[in-house]
Parts: C-alpha cells; sequence; structure tokens
C-alpha cells in the first residue's frame, strides 16, 4: 500500500486528510474518535472570544434525490469554554501524538492573539489556523471575514502571530472577495507558512413558502449564512489553482471546500493542494468515509505509477491558460451512440432551444442526428444526455497548427 504519510509546511501526519475547523472537532471526543478511524489531522472548531449561538443553524440545498448538495450555517466559533477545550486538546495530542492536531483561533486585540497562542502551544498542539473567513455573526465585530477582506489586515494581525507562534501557521482565506490572490500574497507577506481554503461563501439557502421566512429560521426571522459542501467544489478548486499559478505565491495549500470521495481530493491535489480538509462529508457521512479516501487516493497513485501524494500537486493547475492562449483551430463535434441512446430527444431540445440547431429529428426515428456541419462542439448535447457515453465529442480539425486569438486574423489587436 502506498505511504501517504505527508510534512504540511512542518506538520507532519499519518495521511493528508484532515478535518476542516467545524462542528466534527467541536470536542475532545469528536477528535479522538476521527483519528481512531484513521483521519491524518484535525484542526479544532475555531477558539476566541465567548460566543453564544442560535437555534435553528443550518440550511441546505438538496437537488432532485440528493440531500444536501450544499450547506448553510449561521453558526459562530465554538461556544464551549476555552480551558474545555484546551484541556481536551491536551489529552488528544497525548494519545495521538503522530496525528495533526492544528488550533483554528479567532480574536481581536494582539495581546489575545498573543495570550491565545501560548496556551495553545502549552497544550501541545502541532500548528495553528488563522480563521479569516467566518462569514456572519464574527465579522461584525471585526473578525473573521471582517480581516479576510482586506489585505493590510490580514498581513497586520498574521505578523502578530508570527511574533508568538513557535508552531506553523496557516492563514484559512475566505471566498468572499474578488482577489484571491491578493489575500494570500498578504498572508504570505505576513510571514504565514501556509494557507488553507475556502471557508464558506455568503449565502441565503431559500425561503419557505408557506411562512415566508428565510432558512433556517430563528424565531421567525433569520440570517444570510456561510455556503459549503459538494456545490461550492467548482469555487474552491478555482481559487486554490488562483493562488498556485501566481508567479509570486510559493506557501502550501491545504484545499477545502465540498470534497465527499478520493476523486475530490485527487482533483484538489492536482489543482495545486497538498492536505485537505473535510467537513459537509463528515457532518452528512460521518467520521467512517476516511476508509474510502485513504484507499482510492492510495489506488489511484499505484495506478498512475506516482510514488507518494506530493507528485500530484497541480498538474493540472499548470494546464490552465488564459482564454486568448487557447488554441482556435482545435474542433470537436458531437458524435450520438445510437446503439445506447433511448430516443429521449433530450439532445435534440436543448441543441434546437439553447445552443447552436445543430441536432435534427429524422421522421419514423426517436434517435436524433447530428448536423456535422452546424455543431459548433460546445458540449450542451453530451451534458444533458442522461445516458453515460452515448453523446461523445470527436476531434475533427486536422491538428496540423494551433491558433490562438492574440495571432488570430478576427483580433484588431493581434500583434504582426
Ligand atoms: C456548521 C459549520 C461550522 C463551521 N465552523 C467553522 C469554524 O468554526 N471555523 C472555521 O474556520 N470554519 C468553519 N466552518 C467552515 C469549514 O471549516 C469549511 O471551511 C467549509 O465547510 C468548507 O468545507 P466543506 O465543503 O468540506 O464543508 C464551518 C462549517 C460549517 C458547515
Ligand atoms: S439525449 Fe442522449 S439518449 Fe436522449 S436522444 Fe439524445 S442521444 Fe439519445
Ligand atoms: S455540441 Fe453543441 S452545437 Fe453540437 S450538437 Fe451538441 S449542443 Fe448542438
Amino acid at each position: 500500500m502506498t505511504d501517504l504519510h505527508c510534512n504540511f509546511a512542518g506538520i507532519t501526519a499519518p495521511n493528508p486528510f484532515w478535518l476542516a475547523s467545524a462542528p466534527p472537532t467541536n470536542t475532545g471526543y469528536q477528535v479522538a474518535n476521527a483519528f481512531r478511524a484513521g483521519w491524518g489531522g484535525a484542526v479544532w472548531k475555531t477558539l476566541g472570544q465567548p460566543i453564544v449561538n442560535v437555534s435553528s443553524r443550518y440550511g441546505a440545498i438538496h437537488y432532485r434525490d440528493r440531500r444536501i448538495m450544499g450547506l448553510n450555517n449561521i453558526e459562530l466559533i465554538t461556544d464551549r469554554p476555552i480551558d474545555v477545550n484546551l484541556a481536551e486538546m491536551a489529552a488528544v495530542k497525548r494519545e495521538f501524538p503522530q496525528h495533526a492536531l492544528i488550533a483554528s483561533l479567532m480574536v481581536e486585540s494582539k495581546a489575545e492573539w498573543h495570550d491565545l497562542i501560548a496556551r495553545c502551544e502549552d497544550a501541545g498542539v502541532d500548528g495553528f489556523e488563522l480563521n479569516y473567513g467566518c462569514p456572519h455573526g464574527m465579522c461584525e465585530r471585526g473578525m473573521g471575514a471582517a480581516v479576510g477582506q482586506n489585505p493590510d489586515v490580514i498581513e497586520k494581525i498574521t505578523s502578530w502571530v508570527m511574533e508568538k507562534a513557535t508552531k506553523p501557521v496557516i492563514v484559512k482565506l475566505t471566498p468572499n472577495i474578488t482577489s484571491i490572490t491578493a489575500a494570500g500574497l498578504a498572508a504570505q507577506r505576513g510571514g504565514a507558512n501556509a494557507v488553507s481554503l475556502i471557508n464558506t461563501i455568503n449565502s441565503v439557502t431559500g425561503v419557505n413558502l408557506d411562512t415566508m421566512e428565510p432558512n433556517p429560521i430563528v424565531n421567525g426571522e433569520s440570517s444570510h449564512g456561510g455556503y459549503c459542501g459538494p456545490a461550492v467544489k467548482p469555487i474552491a478548486l478555482n481559487m486554490v489553482s488562483e493562488l498556485v499559478n501566481h508567479p509570486d505565491f510559493h506557501l502550501p495549500i491545504s484545499g477545502i471546500g465540498g470534497i465527499e470521495t478520493w476523486r475530490d481530493a485527487v482533483e484538489f491535489f492536482l489543482m495545486g493542494a497538498s492536505t485537505v480538509q473535510i467537513c459537509t462529508a463528515v457532518m452528512h457521512y460521518g467520521f467512517r468515509i476516511i476508509t474510502d479516501l485513504c484507499a482510492g487516493f492510495a489506488q489511484y497513485l499505484h495506478t498512475h505509477d506516482f510514488a507518494d501524494p506530493t507528485q500530484l500537486v497541480g498538474i493540472a493547475a499548470r494546464k490552465l491558460r488564459p482564454w486568448e492562449a487557447l488554441d482556435l483551430h482545435y474542433k470537436v463535434i458531437a458524435q450520438i451512440n445510437a446503439a445506447t441512446c433511448i430516443g429521449c430527444q433530450l439532445c435534440y431540445s436543448a441543441c434546437e432551444d439553447g445552443a447552436h440547431q445543430s441536432i435534427r429529428l429524422v421522421e419514423g426515428s426517436r434517435i436524433p442526428q447530428i448536423k456535422e456541419d452546424h455543431c459548433v462542439g460546445c458540449n450542451l448535447c453530451s451534458l444533458v444526455c442522461p445516458v453515460d457515453q452515448c453523446i461523445t465529442m470527436r476531434r475533427v480539425d486536422d491538428a496540423s497548427r494551433r491558433i490562438t486569438w492574440k495571432d488570430h486574423p478576427a483580433n484588431p489587436q493581434r500583434s504582426g
């Protein structure tokens, strides 16, 4: 079996699958159970100034037969006393010395940061994660996303932390911004050892049509919350790749957002992460998913002849280009496999009304035909087709040349 041990910015762990700071890491009981189940690390539910939580506090998007495509929460950081958390952290670390135990922190003044860092180090933590991402409740008090949305403040608070911390420091970034690279570079300037992303995205998951109240309902009212779960993975992957592709950004990245299976984890590695953190999937299915995460990930490495997880990092991210650099000569068109087509004609409706009128219906047959000279190769029909691999895209250019927008005759700013 492939060895999955990892060293992330100096923090070592039996594998790169860590629990994100959230309800599954709220108590020593849970973190110990998770480590017993096989999780490599845990970022403890954020410690900070005393807070009180509301009830109810979660909302979700269910899509067709799929429960919790997206999860929304209006929960704040830990509402348990700091002393209790610290005592449980110390006990877990004593029992699991090889596992990564990270303290997530969020306080306001420099003195509070320094005090909490010292107390966590006394408890034996392996590193810190600075929560600059909480999108509700804490930012109104000048913390969380209020910090993560301002690069100068990110840099300043990170530098305060670096004055005191003797263990590696990870800065957790918010996606509720225009430029993730500005935030990541600010963390780097502040002296951080790594970044993690994404925290949750501002959201309201829905409205109850009978009571006309937004979800989740707190005595007839609600508040915007943070969105996570499978629905946010595309946003997280893009942000991870933007950072990893920035020429001036050099920190390791812990990828977070919508990871549920080993395939999701591999995607994050290929886009530039070198550990991953998971919350919603554990809230949905429990700690047991770690068995499949580790086995599937190790099998993938073995099948593709990679010696260890670090060899995956960023391979796919390096294949991202600005749109202007893509090959305009490359051309694919759709083809329908008549043997597997079930004649639903969804592809016809999609192309006729929503794309390029490149599919025809033939009298006497339910099986549509592609108008090959019209098809622009947009993919839509293959995306709506309910039968796997029934519509595939076939390359039709002769691969003899490559032309990008920069050099295209239609480009008024073309060079030369
Ligand atoms: C109910 C809930 C509470 C959370 N609390 C925290 C927190 O205290 N600190 C933190 O940094 N992130 C918190 N998060 C965000 C998660 O750590 C993670 O960044 C986010 O859920 C995306 O990962 P996922 O799609 O795997 O859930 C919370 C998420 C949820 C759902
Ligand atoms: S969507 Fe797929 S299955 Fe349905 S008619 Fe088109 S090719 Fe056939
Ligand atoms: S690829 Fe696009 S244009 Fe071509 S047939 Fe399918 S939907 Fe129509």
